[in-house]
């Protein structure tokens, strides 16, 4: 157990990971200590103000039902739900997944510990506070500069796989079962984000095992569980900026009641309405990379509300940290040539965890080939 840990630290005392963190103050003890008040780091300019237009869209993103696609795979109903999914993923990015296995007692104690672990007192919490150089932990992420936009919100981020790269050192130990709950939780969700990249390489004619092939041995899934707290002004403030997700493919149990989550489709911003227990499932920019662009990661970003607090919980699965990533060589030809550059997995997390969440240029800057 001892050197495993070492070797932990090792790992992630490397400031390649992340260097330019600057530690905020939690929001959840801000919104209890002054209820009544937002300091001015928080405020959006107006043209980042959530709610400044009306919702005008009635579209909704596509919900898939996982029990229809594991039927054998001549089946008229199965066939129907892989024309939605392939759908979903070219036109939204995004879509709900109701049947997905996972049992509902696992689920909610999911949300059991990760409510339990952010209602400790503060300085229970800060013991684990990420170390120098690290991308995991208590607290805030993406903020590298003492004068950017904060946003309305609280995290806790833990890699979770592969083992080598695991700190156990910041794993809460209470509620004391907490590590069992979240390990129990990451193997469900490790095997729906097998069926479903298996599902994508089918829709998309590749074999049915290219991502899991290529995400190689040791691929990666970290998780964010993340804290909203009731906001004076929720149409000043952003709980989380608008942004892109890094990895392969998101599976994110939002709240099953509290609304907070919004894509961006045709410029407009479009709420995804909970469905109780269902997980909502995005494209990563590696993703969109791997298939040339054919499925494409979404803008998204997370507002805020009067009354209530919002949980979040969201597993990033990814490529291992050494793996290449590139565009399918089936998904290229003269007609479709390469958008995206070749790069190490590594180096995306690096730039990407070393700067400010920005709406979908992330990928764009770092990857896209101009023409
Ligand atoms: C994320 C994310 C959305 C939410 O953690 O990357 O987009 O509803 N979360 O919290
Ligand atoms: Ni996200």
């Amino acid at each position: 157990m001892a050197s495993s840990a070492n070797h932990a630290a090792e790992s992630f005392s490397n400031p390649n990971w992340s260097n330019h963190c600057v530690a905020v103050e939690s929001v959840q003890e801000l919104s209890l200590k002054k209820p009544n008040e937002i300091p001015q780091r928080y405020i959006r300019s107006e043209d980042e103000r959530p709610f400044s237009a009306p919702f005008s869209s009635l579209l909704t993103v596509p919900v898939i039902d996982m029990e229809k696609l594991l039927l054998p795979s001549d089946n008229h109903e199965r066939q129907k739900e892989m024309g939605i999914l392939s759908e979903a993923c070219i036109e939204w990015g995004f879509f709900q997944v109701v049947n997905h296995g996972i049992p509902h007692p696992l689920i909610d104690r999911m949300r059991g510990v990760a409510n339990e672990f952010f209602s400790l007192s503060l300085d229970e919490k800060k013991k684990y506070a990420p170390r120098a150089g690290e991308a995991q932990g208590y607290g805030n992420m993406f903020v590298v500069d003492e004068n950017q936009t904060l946003d309305w919100g609280d995290l806790m981020a833990l890699v979770l796989m592969p083992k080598k790269l695991v700190n156990l050192a910041l794993w809460p130990t209470t509620p004391s079962d907490y590590r069992n709950i979240v390990e129990m939780y990451t193997i469900e969700v490790e095997s729906v984000a097998m069926i479903i990249l298996s599902l994508f390489a089918e829709n998309l004619q590749l074999k049915n095992d290219y991502f899991k092939e290529k995400f190689g041995e040791d691929p990666m899934m970290t998780m964010r569980m993340n804290l909203y707290p009731p906001c004076p002004r929720p149409d000043l403030v952003l709980g989380l900026s608008p942004h892109s997700d890094g990895g392969a493919i998101t599976l994110l149990l939002q709240d099953d009641q509290i609304e907070g989550l919004h894509i961006r489709k045709n410029n407009e911003w479009i709420p995804i309405l909970p469905i109780p227990y269902a997980l909502v499932i995005n494209i990563g920019d590696l993703i969109e990379v791997m298939t040339n662009g054919i499925y494409k990661s979404i803008e998204h970003r997370a507002v805020t509300n009067k009354e209530n607090t919002r949980l979040s919980i969201a597993m990033f699965y990814q490529s291992g940290l050494h793996d290449e990533v590139a565009p399918a060589s089936n998904l290229v030809d003269e007609q479709h040539p390469s958008l995206y550059r070749k790069f190490k997995h590594q180096e995306y997390i690096h730039y990407y965890m070393n700067k400010q969440l920005d709406g979908k240029k992330s990928l764009a800057n770092f990857a896209k080939i101009c023409k």
